[in-house]
Parts: C-alpha cells; structure tokens; sequence
C-alpha cells in the first residue's frame, strides 16, 4: 500500500472523502493503519487516557512519547501530531517545539489550535520545511478561556472564514474545524483550497476525524452529540474481564494447555 501523502491528500479533495482517526499508541495505530487516510496523534490522549478533565495539562515530552510509538506503526497513513497547549505561542517556541516534535517523532505534519492570530507562527513553520494543519472552531485548548467546550459560528461565522482564508494564506497545508455549525463548515471547505477535515462540523467537509476511544466505544465519562458509536468496546472489555475473573476464581484458568511440560 502506497504511504499517504499530501499530494494525495489534495488529490481527495476533490474527489473523494478522507478519513482522519486518533491514536494514541503503536497497539491501536497498527490496527487503523491500513484502514484509513491519516492518524492525529491528538491531545484529547490527556482526557481519554489521562484521565483529566481538559487537554491543557498535556506536556510536550507526553506528546513525543506516544507520538513515537504511533509512528512506530504507522506504515501507510499521513501522520499528524497534535502541539500541546502553550508551546506554539510565539514564532521562536513554536519553531524550537515544532522541530523537537518534527525530527523526533517522525510524523508528517504538526496540528496547532488557533485562528488567525497563527499566521506568522504558521509562515515561520511553513518557512522551516514543517507542514501545518491548522485546527479552527472549537479548540479544546482554549476552552478553560471561553469558559467551557462552545459549539462555533453562531455568532462568529465570519470570523471563522476569515481565520481560514488568512491561515491558507499564511501557508497552511490543511484545516480542521472542529464544533462549528455545519452552514459555516460547508462555506469553510468550499472557500478554501485546503483539504478541510471536520469533527462534529456536519457532512459538508472533505473529511471527517473521530477520536478513537470515543467511536469505539471506551470513553464513557460522556459522549458528545457528534459522535457515533461503532463499537461497544467497554462493555466488550468489561464482558470479557469477568469472565477472566471468574474462570480463574473457579480454577478453570489456567487448564493443562495453558502449562509449559517437560519434553520427552
Ligand atoms: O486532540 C484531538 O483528538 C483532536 C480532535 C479534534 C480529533 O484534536
């Protein structure tokens, strides 16, 4: 299978939908590889597998970790990796970050939340050889600010077209909108040159990305209304875990087939 790049992410853009998943490891990652178009290694890692209440905490040396392991998989998707909060917030430490981020984890491209106000940290990385997908309309990292998770372009559309249109401009390679009414995603993707990737953003975009633990079905602490559910993976888990337990308790596991024997 062809390695995804992004030639053959503007290629689908026009053409066909592109599918973006979340992974946070190498388990997972090599499970999707194949399957879809590109992995986000994401910063919601510090909600699903962190087990915090915001993404804000994530450290960038969490962020290469898991990041390495991902790439240690990933054979066939354009891999992207989430900038954690507060290390892209001016030209020199996002250029140090990025970079850090870029040789180190191997990926295809870094993700940054933020709107127009990027756009010279958004040249400056274009400048140095690092690809940008720029992450407009909701962002989680700013939610603790605008006190809580608020779905966009009710009374900010022009804003968000406008962040678009600069960050094109600015030298962005991709956009995802995240949390925006779906009229304003739909205006969003025709305007732009970018493959546009949405999550809960409607049908209209180029794309679509879920985070995995939530479309499988392990996240139970809630379930935004975008999300669809195609697994039950808790309930698999929690099913199968019992029956671990009690066959141990019963002396049913371990059965002679489990036991190394002596040979001859
Ligand atoms: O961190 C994340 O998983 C994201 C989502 C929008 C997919 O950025």
């Amino acid at each position: 299978m062809d390695k995804i790049t992004i030639n053959t992410l503007f290629a689908k853009k026009a053409n066909e939908k592109i599918v973006m998943l979340t992974a946070y490891d190498a388990l997972f990652a090599r499970l999707f590889d194949d399957i879809v178009d590109m992995i986000l290694v994401g910063d919601s890692l510090n909600m699903s597998f962190g087990g915090n209440d915001e993404t804000i905490s994530l450290s960038l040396e969490a962020m290469i970790y898991h990041a390495c392991a991902v790439k240690k998989a990933v054979k066939h998707a354009y891999l992207v990796v989430d900038m954690p909060f507060g290390s892209c917030v001016s030209v020199d430490l996002a250029l140090k970050n990025a970079i850090k981020v870029y040789q180190k984890t191997g990926c295809d491209a870094i993700k940054i939340e933020g709107g127009a106000e990027f756009a010279p940290i958004i040249t400056a990385l274009n400048n140095a050889g690092i690809s940008v997908m720029s992450h407009i309309g909701l962002k989680p990292q700013y939610s603790r600010q605008m006190g809580g998770f608020k779905v966009q372009g009710i009374n900010n559309a022009q804003a968000l077209l406008d962040d678009a249109k600069i960050l094109e401009d600015a030298g962005a390679k991709m956009l995802l909108v995240e949390g925006t009414i779906a009229q304003v995603a739909t205006q969003i993707t025709q305007n732009s040159n970018l493959p546009v990737i949405g999550i809960g953003s409607g049908a209209n975009t180029d794309g679509q990305v879920l985070v995995w633990s939530d479309m499988l079905g392990f996240f139970e602490n809630f379930k935004p209304k975008f999300v669809k559910q195609f697994l039950n993976g808790a309930d698999l888990v929690r099913q199968s875990v019992n029956e671990y337990a009690k066959q141990v308790r019963s002396g049913e596991f371990p059965s002679s087939q489990h036991e190394y024997k002596f040979q001859g």
